[in-house]
This record gives C-alpha cells, sequence and structure tokens, in this order.
C-alpha cells in the first residue's frame, strides 16, 4: 500500500493506495458511521462495508442534485444523526460528489471519507476537495471544496466496472500523463494489455502516478486559480461535446484531448509525431478519437462554458507530451483547429 497526502486550506486529506475495502473500519471512528452509497456498489460489496447505517442514493448523472442530497438530509434527521456523525461515501465519482457535499453541509459540516470503487473515482472525483452537485442543467454548478479525511482506493473492486467506466477512468489518467508525466505516458503505451484488464500492478502504478500529479497540483493550487487549470486539459471542448452528443464523459475527453492537441500543434509547441503517439494511445486504449459533431451545437455550448471570458476561452495546451500551459485562446481559433480534425 503507498499513501498520500493533500494539504487543504482548512484540512488535510490521506489517501491510500492499495488499501482493501474491507480493512476500511480501521480508519473510522467509533463514533456513528454513515454510508452513502448506490445499489449497484451495495448489491456487488456490501459484505466489506463497515458497521453503519446506509442511505443509498439513485444512479446515473441525472441523480447528482440537490433533490438526491435533500433526501440525504431527511434521512440524517430521520436517524437522528448529529455533529458526531461520520459519513462515508463508498462508490464511483456521483457518489462521492453527492456524499462530499451533503456531509460539507450538513450541520455546517461533519466528518467525512471515500472508499472510491471506479478507475475514475479512484485517479479524478475523490482526489482534490471538490464537491458538488449539477444544477438547472450545469454540471458541478453547486458546491464547496473540502478534503475528505482520507480515501481508500481498492484496485480489486475495480474487476467488476463495465468497460465504459474503465474507458472514463483511462480517459484522465491520459490526460495526468500528457500534461505532466512523460514517464507515465511511455508506461501507458507499453502497458496496454495489463491496463486494459485492469491488472492490480498496473492499476496501482497509473493510479499512484495519477495522484501523485493531481494532489501535487491542488497542494500548490486547491481552488483553481491558476495551475490546477491544467487539469481541464481536454475538457473545455470535451464537456461541450458530452453535453451536445450525450457521450461517455471518457470519451468526450479523449476526443476533446486530440482537438486540444491540434490547436498545441497550431501554436507550434506540439509535434505531428506527438500527436500521432497521443491517437494511438487513445485508440489502443478504446477511446474514440475523432467524431462527426455538430459543430455549430458544440461552438454553441463552448460559449457558455462557466469558463469562458469573453470570446475567449482559458485553454489547456501541449508544449509537448508531460508539460502543459494554459492559454487564452480565441474561440476562433479553436473552431479552425476543430475543422481540421474532425471527420
Ligand atoms: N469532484 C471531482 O473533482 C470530480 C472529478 C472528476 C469527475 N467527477 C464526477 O464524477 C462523476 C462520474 O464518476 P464515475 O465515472 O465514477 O461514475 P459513477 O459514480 O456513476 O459510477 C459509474 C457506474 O459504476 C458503478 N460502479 C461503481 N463502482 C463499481 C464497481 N467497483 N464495480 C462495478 N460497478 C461499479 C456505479 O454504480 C455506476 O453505475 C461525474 O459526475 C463527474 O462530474 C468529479
Ligand atoms: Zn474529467
Amino acid at each position: 500500500m503507498d499513501t498520500l497526502e493533500i494539504i487543504g486550506a482548512n484540512s488535510k486529506s490521506t489517501l491510500f493506495i492499495g488499501e482493501k475495502l474491507e480493512n476500511i473500519s480501521a480508519y473510522l471512528p467509533s463514533s456513528q458511521v454513515v454510508i452513502i452509497t448506490d445499489a449497484r456498489v451495495r448489491n456487488l460489496y456490501q459484505d466489506r462495508f463497515p458497521k453503519g447505517k446506509i442511505i443509498e442514493i439513485g444512479m446515473g448523472e441525472e441523480i447528482k442534485t440537490l433533490e438526491t442530497v435533500q433526501h440525504i438530509f431527511s434521512e440524517l434527521i430521520n436517524m437522528e444523526a448529529d455533529r458526531g456523525l461520520f459519513m462515508v461515501g463508498i462508490g464511483g465519482g456521483i457518489v462521492c460528489d453527492v456524499a462530499g457535499f451533503a456531509a460539507s453541509t450538513y450541520q455546517r459540516g461533519v466528518r467525512f471519507a471515500f472508499a472510491a470503487t471506479t478507475l475514475l473515482a479512484q485517479v479524478d472525483a475523490s482526489v482534490g476537495g471538490k464537491n458538488g452537485v449539477n444544477f438547472s442543467g450545469y454540471k458541478n454548478m453547486v458546491g464547496v471544496f473540502n478534503q475528505p479525511e482520507f480515501v481508500i482506493c481498492d484496485p480489486e473492486v475495480l474487476g467488476t466496472l463495465a468497460d465504459q467506466d474503465r474507458g472514463c477512468g483511462l480517459g484522465e489518467v491520459v490526460k495526468h500523463a500528457a500534461i505532466a508525466d512523460d514517464d507515465l505516458f511511455g508506461y501507458l503505451e507499453e502497458n496496454v494489455a495489463d491496463i486494459l484488464e485492469l491488472k492490480p500492478q498496473a492499476v496501482h502504478k497509473i493510479v499512484y502516478d495519477s495522484v501523485v500529479i493531481k494532489s501535487g497540483i491542488v497542494n500548490r493550487d486547491e481552488k483553481e486559480r491558476g495551475e490546477r487549470r491544467k487539469l481541464n486539459f481536454g475538457h473545455t471542448f470535451g464537456h461541450a461535446v458530452e453535453k451536445v452528443h450525450k457521450l461517455p464523459h471518457g470519451e468526450a475527453v479523449s476526443i476533446g484531448m486530440m482537438v486540444a492537441a491540434n490547436l498545441s500543434m497550431k501554436k507550434g509547441y506540439l509535434k505531428n509525431a506527438e500527436i500521432a503517439r497521443l491517437e494511438n494511445l487513445l485508440t489502443a486504449l478504446k477511446l474514440p478519437t475523432r467524431i462527426a459533431i455538430d459543430k455549430e451545437s458544440v461552438m454553441e455550448a463552448m460559449r457558455h462554458d462557466k469558463k469562458r471570458e469573453n470570446d475567449t476561452v482559458h485553454f489547456v495546451l501541449l508544449r509537448r507530451l508531460g508539460e502543459a500551459v494554459v492559454e487564452p485562446v480565441p474561440l476562433s481559433d479553436l473552431e479552425s483547429a476543430v475543422d481540421n480534425m474532425i471527420g
């Protein structure tokens, strides 16, 4: 097992990578434990849960709402949970986002932790202290920065993931490698088969390296004033494609990374050979790199992006594989990069 720490403004968070879900009780206080999970995770792994009351939430992005948080509050009140409560989110990114937000706001905040059970939650969603829900059609519109006390990342539970959910996590792993770690990029290229099979050793390596990268960035810029924006590589365009074409997040980010890579080439940063490496890796990991898009609707969605300032977007570009820069980019440049590669 490996341990990493994130130092947030208000608190510290410890990540246990390679710890088993069934060992979670060792990290919990003896006070009242309340578990937030979803039906699928509960059915698969309830025998590994710690002792405590369980509140089940629904599944899918549509339930990442204030209504779900209200449901949790009602259940907590029904069980007369007080501020001594310790909340544990056991599940994927949705469970973690909702549980983190509910814990941060119930009675002005109670203690909480996560056991991240999807690859995406292990490499991304459970790390960094962003907790929130969607509102009125906008993703993650309402939320707080607040670090969980700890996160457990057990590679074993990933064996039951659907292929699509594996792809979502792998998209973020490639993102981390592309923005900050050319060694990890090389490892991914050389170990595609083990990674696709989610072999424990390969999972440990990609989760650990991803978390080192993400936690390093978060430690330097918790509130996303500068460097943390690099984690949005592939996401500005990706979110727009995700929204318009209803693609899974990882697939949309994969396409978004290719658009950003093309733009990086136009700026004179990335070489053709590097774009080819990125495209080959994403393809080997069974992620799409091109789709026929409805360009007008995607550009319109980009204009509504909350990170937009006037007619430019803060865009994450690659100087090379393993190094990112954030630059304001006019939407018109972006449009021509899209013209260049779609089809
Ligand atoms: N807070 C952040 O910094 C951050 C970062 C990235 C993503 N996110 C959020 O994370 C969410 C997506 O997370 P996700 O991809 O984990 O989706 P998810 O939570 O919906 O999980 C995907 C599916 O996998 C199932 N599942 C979970 N663990 C499983 C297991 N071990 N075996 C089999 N099935 C399992 C779940 O029941 C669910 O149906 C999005 O809402 C996104 O906005 C948040
Ligand atoms: Zn993402």
